[in-house]
């Protein structure tokens, strides 16, 4: 069989990465080459999940890099390690899929974001509800004009992150996950930047942010589990605060709130509100100009980001995004460069509860 036109390694053989090995095998133009993780054992355990059998294990980074055929790396490790690893597949040439977050300060994303412009590949950050149905929707319906121009948004990452997450080890500290907000309420960030512009493939540009932390859950260890609906005692427990508002201003003078919230008691929700001089959004319901003589608001039959299972999310979408940016020479939309804006918010964040004050971005 002869091999396809992209060759793809994936570092990090946890949770996240069976759904980037599916897209990838998924996709005509693209073949997992190599599957490398902290843990030989991890890597071919997923091997044979997804019964690849000429693949190339490692327990070794730099190793797999030299593996033949390598065009693009998916980097599925913690987030404290996404810097080392960007630099080490930037310096080897490969394009890059981050996921999210894609570093832990900004300094980590500068330098990672100078290796990839030394080097000139390509990248993207899984900012993966971009590709969402309703996500898709909403962003045509706003380009068409069907609420008119958006001048507030609100989006929310509530999710009672725990360790029912296999990545809840590394995420929970000060340290490796730094906030609640940067571990899974970048999402949130993210969409609300995504929403509060018109372009079809634009996300705002944050210029200033206020915010306040807070919530009860910081140091306990008894702890929720949303999937099952039960509590247990004697986790390690959560060492920042789980609730984070916020208020951002955008270039385009739209504001935008929102916030993460891992002290809920509550199954897993993301909602959206988005208001416009012509009409509203509320979550999958619309109230629009276009519908003149609407008496309730139309509900969108379609797939809400309502679910925190990766096998829920559209990686698929994400991954043929990127191949034809590659194939094309064309950058996403959803690059390093444009989703350090999205990490700046977080940041700035940090800095808000240092001073007291907003803060403008962008940060020094
Ligand atoms: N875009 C999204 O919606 C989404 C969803 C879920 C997770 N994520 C992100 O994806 C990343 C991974 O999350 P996950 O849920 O997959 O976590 P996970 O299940 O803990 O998987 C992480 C994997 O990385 C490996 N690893 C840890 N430290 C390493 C190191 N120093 N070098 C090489 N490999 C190392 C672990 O290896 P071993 O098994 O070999 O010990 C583990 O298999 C995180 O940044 C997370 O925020 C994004």
């Amino acid at each position: 069989m002869s091999r396809k036109a992209l060759g793809v390694l994936v570092h990090g053989a946890g949770w996240v990465s069976a759904q980037h090995i599916a897209a990838w095998t998924h996709h005509p133009g693209t073949q997992v080459v190599a599957i490398s993780s902290r843990s030989l054992d991890s890597a071919r355990k997923r091997a044979a999940e997804f019964d690849l059998q000429d693949v190339g294990l490692y327990d070794n980074l730099q190793q797999a890099l030299q593996h033949p055929g390598i065009d693009v790396v998916s980097i599925c490790t913690p987030q404290h390690v996404h810097c080392a690893n960007v630099l080490a597949a930037a310096q080897a040439g490969k394009h890059l899929v981050i996921e999210k977050p894609a570093g832990i300060s900004m300094d980590q994303l500068r330098t990672m974001q100078q290796a990839v412009d030394d080097s000139g590949v390509k990248t993207i950050v899984s900012f993966v509800l971009r590709w969402n149905p309703l996500f898709r929707m909403l962003k045509k319906m706003i380009q068409d004009g069907a609420i008119g121009r958006p001048y507030y948004v609100e989006t929310d990452y509530i999710s009672n992150n725990g360790s029912w997450w296999s990545g809840w080890e590394d995420a929970r500290t000060v340290e490796q996950g730094i906030s609640a907000l940067l571990v899974g309420g970048c999402h949130a960030i993210d969409a609300l930047r995504w929403f509060a512009t018109t372009g079809e493939v634009e996300a705002a540009k944050p210029v200033e942010v206020y915010a306040l932390s807070g919530g009860y859950r910081k140091g306990s260890t008894r702890e929720y589990n949303p999937l099952s609906n039960s509590w247990a005692e004697g986790a390690s427990p959560m060492e920042y605060d789980g609730l984070e508002v916020l208020l951002v201003k955008f270039d385009n003078g739209v504001i935008g709130k929102v916030s993460v919230n891992a002290d809920c008691i509550m199954p897993y929700r993301f909602p959206i509100r988005i208001f416009g001089d012509q009409g509203s959004v509320m979550d999958n319901r619309i109230w629009s100009h276009q519908f003149p003589g609407q008496t309730d608001w139309v509900e969108l039959p379609t797939i809400s980001p309502d679910s925190s299972d990766v096998s829920h999310h559209p990686f698929q979408g994400e991954i043929d995004h990127f191949v034809e940016c590659i194939q094309t020479g064309v950058e996403s939309h959803c690059n390093l460069q444009d989703a350090i804006q999205t990490h700046e918010v977080v940041f700035a964040a940090q800095e808000c509860y240092r001073t007291g004050r907003p803060v403008t971005l962008p940060l020094d």
